[in-house]
């Protein structure tokens, strides 16, 4: 082959390479090549780490003393996961957070994260701000 066509081809791969970057947008995150994401989708992730949750249901939210939430939010809804979060279910060992203002201000960005993690959208738990 000459090396004009293989010159070619190299830039028509990253053409391809370009336009095929998975990209996920929906009512309540966009994220890009499962660990880029929009800004409050990347707060969530600050919140959910900040809040600590990852102690007890999981570094990946697949669950320890607490249930995976990776499984949980397939069937709860949004108002059922904050009722859960506000109020806690403390005869179960579920904390409630509404003492904590930074949580309470994001709890709908803490709910596009681990909704995106349930949908199996995010890929991997640690996100970055997408460009
Ligand atoms: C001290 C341990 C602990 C911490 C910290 C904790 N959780 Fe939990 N969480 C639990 C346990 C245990 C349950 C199961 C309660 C039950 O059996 O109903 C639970 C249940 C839940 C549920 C309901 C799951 C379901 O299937 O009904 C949600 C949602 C949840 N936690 C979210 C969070 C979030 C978000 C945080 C951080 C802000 C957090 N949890 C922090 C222990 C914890």
């Amino acid at each position: 082959m000459k090396p004009t066509f293989v010159l070619l081809f190299c830039l028509l791969g990253t053409v391809v390479n370009n336009v095929l970057a998975e990209r996920v947008i929906n009512e309540l995150y966009t994220v890009v090549d499962g660990n880029k994401v929009d800004k409050a989708t990347l707060t969530g992730f600050k919140v959910w780490r900040a809040a600590a949750c990852d102690r007890c249901h999981g570094a990946s939210q697949e669950g320890m003393v607490g249930p995976s939430l990776i499984t949980s939010l397939k069937t709860l809804n949004k108002e059922e996961f904050k009722r859960t979060v506000i109020d806690g279910r403390s005869e179960k060992g579920m904390p409630s957070f509404k003492e904590n203002s930074q949580l309470m201000d994001n709890i709908e960005n803490l709910y596009r994260y681990l909704k995106g993690r349930s949908n199996g959208d995010i890929l991997q738990a640690k996100v970055e701000m997408l460009n």
